[in-house]
C-alpha cells in the first residue's frame, strides 16, 4: 500500500492542487460557480478513485456530493464526510501568495482550505483509490462531502433526513480537526457547539451632525459598544442570565487528564505574539479553548471610517456576535437566552435587532468505543506513538444531527495542527500530514474490520 502511495506521490499532489485552485467559497456568492466547479472536481475525482454510484445532489444551497463503494454487505461501513467549501480568503492583502494559487514553501502547500478542508478530505479519496487499487479495502465506504460547512451546513439537515437509507453505515470516519504536533499525535473526541447572530443597534433616523445633536441623542456605536461589554464580568463570565445553567462541569479527574496533555504556554504566546493570554477565571487555557463556552465578537462596524475625519453621529451601529457552546447547552436554546438578554439591556434611546444566522450543537464520543480504538490503533500504526485524546474547541455542525439522524457517533481522525492558520491568511497543510493521513487512513479500515469482527 505505501509503494503505491509512494509511486503516485506527485500526483496526489498536483489533484489536491488543482482543487485548491478554485474558489469555493460558500459565504459568498460570487463564487456560486466555483461552487458548482469544485463539486464537480470532487465528484470526478471520486469515480476515477473507482467509487460507484457518484453523484451531485443539488440542495437549495450549495451542492452535496456522493459516492460509494459498498464490496460486501456482511462488512461494516464506514461514511467519510468532509466538505470542499472553504472560508472567505479576506484579507487578500496579508497573503504571501495568492489565497487560490497553491503555493509550496517550506514543504507546505499554502492555499485557502490547503488544510480545511480540502487538503483533509482529499486524503480521503487517494485512500480509496489506493486500498482499491491494492486490493486492500476490507470495509464497505460511503463518502459524502458537503459545500456548505463553513456557514452552517443548514441545507445538509434536510439533505440527511431524506436520505438516511443511503447513508445508513456503522461509523463515521471524518478528517476536519488538528492534531496536538506531528510528534504528538492527538484525536478529537469532541467539539463545541455554536450559535451565531448578527445585531443592530439604531439611534435617530438619520446620521446627525455631531457638535449639533451630540449629547443630546443617543449615539448607536457607543451603545452597542457599552452593552458588549456588559456582556462579561470582571472574571470573564458572560453574564447572560441562564448561559451557564446546563453546562456540565468536568469532574476533578477529567479536568487533570485534559490538561496532562502536552501544552507549553510560552510557546503558545510566543507564537502569537502576544504578552499574556486572556479567558475565564480559574481555568486553564486548554480549558478555555475545550469545554469552557465563549462569547465573541467576529465583527463589528458602524459610523465613518473613511480617510480623514467626519463629525458625524451615526444613526446605526451593528456587529456579529458568536458563542461556542459546551454540553449540556443547545443553540436554540442559548440563542434566545441572548436575544432577550440583548434587548433587556437595550436602553430606550435605542432599537435594537437581534438575527440569528446559524448554530449547531456540542459533541462528545468516548474512548472506549470500537471506532475509536480502530482510530488510535492506525495511528500509533503509522506514527510509531499512541495518540491522546483532547476536546477541540472548534465547530463541525452536522457531526451532533449524524449521531441524532443515523444514529451513528463520528471519529474526528484529524491531521491538521494549529500552525496550519485555518480561516486565517496564509493557510496551509504540511506535506508530511498529507501523506502521513492516505498511510493512516487505510490502517483505519484494517482494524476497524478486525475489531467488528472479533
Ligand atoms: N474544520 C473546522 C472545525 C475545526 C477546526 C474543529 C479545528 C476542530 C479543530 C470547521 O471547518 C469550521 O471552521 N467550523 C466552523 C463552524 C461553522 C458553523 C462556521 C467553526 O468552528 O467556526
Ligand atoms: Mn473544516
Ligand atoms: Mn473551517
Amino acid at each position: 500500500m505505501n509503494n503505491y502511495i509512494a509511486q503516485n506521490r506527485d500526483r496526489f499532489l498536483n489533484e489536491l492542487l488543482d482543487l485548491l485552485r478554485i474558489p469555493s467559497v460558500s459565504a459568498d456568492s460570487k463564487f456560486k460557480g466555483d461552487m458548482i466547479k469544485a463539486a464537480e472536481y470532487v465528484r470526478d475525482r471520486m469515480a476515477e478513485a473507482g467509487a460507484d454510484r457518484v453523484e451531485i445532489y443539488p440542495t437549495p444551497g450549495h451542492p452535496v456530493v456522493y459516492g460509494e463503494k459498498i464490496i460486501d454487505p456482511s462488512l461494516p461501513t464506514v461514511l467519510i464526510y468532509g466538505h470542499y467549501d472553504v472560508q472567505p480568503a479576506d484579507p487578500y492583502e496579508l497573503w504571501n501568495t495568492p489565497p487560490f494559487e497553491p503555493t509550496i514553501r517550506n514543504e507546505r502547500i499554502y492555499a485557502r482550505g490547503a488544510c480545511d478542508d480540502k487538503g483533509q478530505f482529499y486524503m480521503h479519496i487517494k485512500a480509496l483509490e489506493t486500498m482499491l487499487a491494492t486490493d486492500s479495502l476490507t470495509c464497505n465506504v460511503k463518502m459524502m462531502i458537503e459545500g456548505e460547512e463553513e456557514i452552517g451546513s443548514n441545507h445538509l439537515e434536510l439533505f440527511v433526513k431524506e436520505h438516511k437509507e443511503m447513508l445508513q453505515c456503522d461509523t463515521i470516519l471524518i478528517s476536519d480537526t488538528s492534531m496536538i504536533a506531528n510528534d504528538v499525535p492527538s484525536i478529537e473526541t469532541g467539539l463545541r457547539g455554536l450559535t451565531y447572530m448578527e445585531v443592530e443597534v439604531v439611534g435617530a433616523n438619520r446620521d446627525l451632525h455631531s457638535g449639533v445633536y451630540g449629547g443630546g441623542v443617543a449615539n448607536p456605536i457607543n451603545v452597542l459598544c457599552e452593552m458588549i461589554a456588559s456582556l462579561k464580568d470582571e472574571d470573564g463570565h458572560i453574564t447572560i442570565p441562564g448561559f451557564y445553567d446546563n453546562v456540565q462541569e468536568l469532574t476533578e479527574a477529567e479536568r487533570a487528564d485534559l490538561n496532562a496533555a502536552p501544552f507549553d504556554l510560552d510557546e503558545y504566546k510566543k507564537d502569537l505574539v502576544i504578552d499574556d493570554v486572556a479567558g475565564e477565571k480559574g481555568y486553564t487555557t486548554i480549558e478555555r479553548t475545550s469545554v469552557r463556552p465563549t462569547l465573541d465578537v467576529n465583527g463589528i462596524w458602524g459610523g465613518y471610517i473613511g480617510e480623514g475625519a467626519k463629525t458625524v453621529l451615526p444613526s446605526k451601529a451593528n456587529a456579529k456576535i458568536s458563542m461556542r457552546l459546551v454540553p449540556h447547552q443547545t443553540d436554540t436554546e442559548i440563542c434566545a437566552l441572548f436575544t432577550k438578554h440583548f434587548e433587556s439591556i437595550a436602553p430606550a434611546s435605542v432599537k435594537v435587532k437581534v438575527t440569528p444566522h446559524h448554530g449547531g450543537l456540542p459533541y462528545v464520543t468516548p474512548t472506549d468505543s470500537i471506532e475509536y480504538e480502530a482510530a488510535a490503533l492506525a495511528m500509533e500504526e503509522s506514527f510509531g506513538k499512541k495518540p491522546i485524546p483532547t476536546r477541540g474547541g472548534g465547530s463541525i455542525p452536522i457531526v451532533a444531527l449524524f449521531e441524532q439522524e443515523l444514529g451513528q457517533k463520528s471519529i474526528l481522525m484529524g491531521f491538521g495542527l494549529d500552525v496550519d492558520a485555518l480561516h486565517s491568511p496564509n493557510e496551509s497543510y504540511g506535506l508530511f500530514n498529507y501523506y502521513k493521513g492516505i498511510e493512516t487512513i487505510p490502517l483505519f479500515f484494517k482494524h476497524y474490520a478486525k475489531l467488528k469482527k472479533q
